[in-house]
C-alpha cells in the first residue's frame, strides 16, 4: 500500500539545507540519513522538493521508470552556458532518446578497443614529465590525459588545426583551474571562437567523410526525416563531451593514485598482477585483469566522482516504494550513501578492492555512472581511460608510498574530488 506521507527531513529553512547541501555535502547527507532514514524529503531553493533516495530497492524502481514519467533538464541548467542549448544533457523525452542513440555507438567496446594504443601512448608522453623524487600535485597533468585523449576520439588525431586550438585554450583556461568551482569557465567564454573552427571540421567532414575521428559521425548524422543534424547541435556534443567527460575521469585518476600512495600492499598485489597483461598491455588482456578492475571499481565507489546523478522531475505521480509522490516533486539518487551502505559494503569507510573479488553487485547497489535511460554515455570510454592510464603509471613510475592521512573529498561543482593539496612523489 503507498502512502500520501512524504519521507521525513531536516526543518531547517530551505537557505540552510541548500547551503549544507553544497558546502558540506558529505557531512549533510549523512546526518540526514542518521537522522532520517535511506529515504529523505529535502527542500532546495530554486529546485524546490528533493526527495533523496539511497535504498537500492527504492534505486531499482526509480531507474525502470519510463521517460515520459520525468525530465532531467531542470537538475542540469548550471551546464547550459558550456555545453550549450542542446545538449544532451538538457534534452528530455523524445530528442533526448534520438541523440542518446546518436551518441551512445561511438563509447562501444568496438569502437574504444582499437584506440587504447594511442590512449596509452598519450598518458606515457604527458607522465613522462613529472617530476622524479620531487612531490608534486599530479591532477593538471590527469586533466591534460584525459582532455587529450577525448580530442583524439573525436577529431582523430591531435595536430590538427583544430585540435591544437582546443589544446590551447584548455591549457590557457582550464588546467590551471581545475580544483576550482567553475573550471570551464574561461573555456566557455572562447565559444565562439572555436564554433567556428568546428563548423569548418563539420563542413570539411561532410565532403570526407573517410576522415577518422567521432566528429565525423555527428557530421553525417541525420534527423529522422534524413536532414543533416545542425551545425548547433554538431558543436553543443563535442562541448558536452569534453566537459561530460574530462575532468570525471581525471578524478578517477586522481583518487587512484591518492590510494595507490597511501596503500603499499595493494599497490604491489596491482603491480603483481601487471605481467599477465604483457605484450597486450593495451588491450583485452589489460580489462580482464581481476584486481586491476576491481581497483578501478573500489575507486569510483569509496568517493563516487558524481556523487548524487541527475535528479528526475516527476511529470505525473509516481509510486517509488511505500511512497506516493506528486507531480512536480525531483527524485535524486544519492549515489554516496548507496554506497555507504554496511549490508553492501562492509567497512565501507575502508579502501579495499577486494570487496569486488568476493561479490557481484547489482547496478541498482553499485551505480557510479547513474542508472537508466540517463546512465552516463562515457561509462566504457571512463573505465578503459583508467585501466590503460593506471597501469602505465605503474608501468613507468616507482610511486613512493605516503603516510599522510586519507583526504575527504570536496566539492568542486557537481562533483567530488581530492582537495588540490593532494600530493604525489614518484621515482
Ligand atoms: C569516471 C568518469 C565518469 C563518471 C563517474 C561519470 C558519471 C556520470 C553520471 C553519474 C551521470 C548521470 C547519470 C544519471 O543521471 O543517471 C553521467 C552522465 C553523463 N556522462 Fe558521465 N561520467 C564519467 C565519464 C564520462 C565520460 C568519459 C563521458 C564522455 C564520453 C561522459 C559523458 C556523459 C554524458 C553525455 C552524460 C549525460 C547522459 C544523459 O543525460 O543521458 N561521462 N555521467
Amino acid at each position: 500500500m503507498s502512502t500520501r506521507v512524504l519521507p521525513p527531513g531536516p526543518t531547517d529553512p530551505a537557505t540552510e539545507q541548500v547551503r549544507r547541501y553544497i558546502e558540506t555535502p558529505i557531512e549533510f547527507w549523512e546526518a540526514c540519513e542518521r537522522d532520517f532514514g535511506a529515504t529523505i524529503t529535502l527542500e532546495l531553493g530554486s529546485l524546490g522538493r528533493v526527495i533523496l533516495l539511497s535504498d537500492p530497492e527504492h534505486l531499482r524502481e526509480l531507474f525502470r521508470l519510463p521517460t515520459e514519467a520525468f525530465e532531467c533538464h531542470q537538475y542540469n541548467e548550471h551546464y547550459r552556458y558550456v555545453m550549450g542549448d542542446l545538449s544532451l544533457l538538457l534534452q528530455d523525452g523524445a530528442t533526448h532518446k534520438r541523440q542518446r542513440r546518436l551518441l551512445a555507438p561511438m563509447f562501444r567496446h568496438d569502437q574504444l578497443l582499437p584506440k587504447m594504443s594511442e590512449m596509452r601512448d598519450i598518458v606515457l608522453r604527458i607522465v613522462d614529465s613529472w617530476p622524479a623524487g620531487k612531490a608534486f600535485n599530479p591532477r593538471p597533468s590527469l586533466h591534460d590525459i584525459t582532455f587529450q585523449t577525448m580530442v583524439r576520439l573525436i577529431f582523430g588525431d591531435l595536430d590538427s588545426p583544430t585540435s591544437s586550438a582546443l589544446i590551447t585554450a584548455y591549457q590557457k583556461s582550464v588546467s590551471g583551474q581545475v580544483g576550482s568551482w567553475g573550471p570551464w569557465r574561461n573555456f566557455s567564454r572562447m565559444q565562439p571562437q572555436i564554433r567556428l573552427l568546428l563548423a569548418d571540421e563539420i563542413t570539411a567532414r561532410r565532403a570526407d567523410p573517410d576522415t577518422p575521428g567521432f566528429m565525423t559521425h555527428l557530421a553525417l548524422s541525420t534527423e529522422a526525416d534524413g536532414t543533416p543534424l545542425s551545425h548547433e547541435e554538431c558543436e553543443d556534443h563535442v562541448f558536452s563531451l569534453l566537459v561530460a567527460g574530462v575532468d570525471t575521469s581525471a578524478i578517477s585518476l586522481a583518487w587512484a593514485l591518492h590510494w595507490l600512495s597511501r596503500k603499499e600492499d595493494i599497490r604491489e598485489r596491482l603491480i603483481a598482477e601487471l605481467p599477465q597483461a604483457a605484450g597486450e598491455e593495451t588491450g583485452k588482456a589489460l580489462l580482464s585483469l581481476p584486481y586491476l578492475q576491481a581497483v578501478y571499481a573500489e575507486t569510483i565507489r569509496m568517493y563516487p566522482i558524481v556523487p548524487t546523478p541527475s535528479g528526475r522531475k516527476l511529470l505525473r505521480e509516481t509510486t517509488i516504494g511505500p511512497y506516493t509522490f506528486d507531480e512536480g516533486v525531483t527524485l535524486v539518487p544519492c549515489t554516496y550513501l548507496t554506497h555507504r551502505r554496511e549490508e553492501l559494503y562492509p567497512n565501507a569507510d575502508e579502501y579495499r578492492p577486494e570487496r569486488f573479488l568476493e561479490r557481484k553487485f547489482a547496478p541498482y547497489e553499485f551505480l557510479p555512472y547513474g542508472g537508466g535511460a540517463r546512465i552516463c554515455v562515457g561509462e566504457m570510454l571512463a573505465k578503459y581511460e583508467f585501466t590503460v592510464a593506471v597501469s602505465a603509471i605503474l608501468g613507468r613510475w616507482k610511486i613512493e608510498t605516503t603516510d599522510a592521512p586519507a583526504m575527504r573529498p570536496v566539492r568542486h561543482g557537481t562533483l567530488l574530488a581530492p582537495p588540490d593539496s593532494v600530493e604525489l612523489t614518484v621515482h
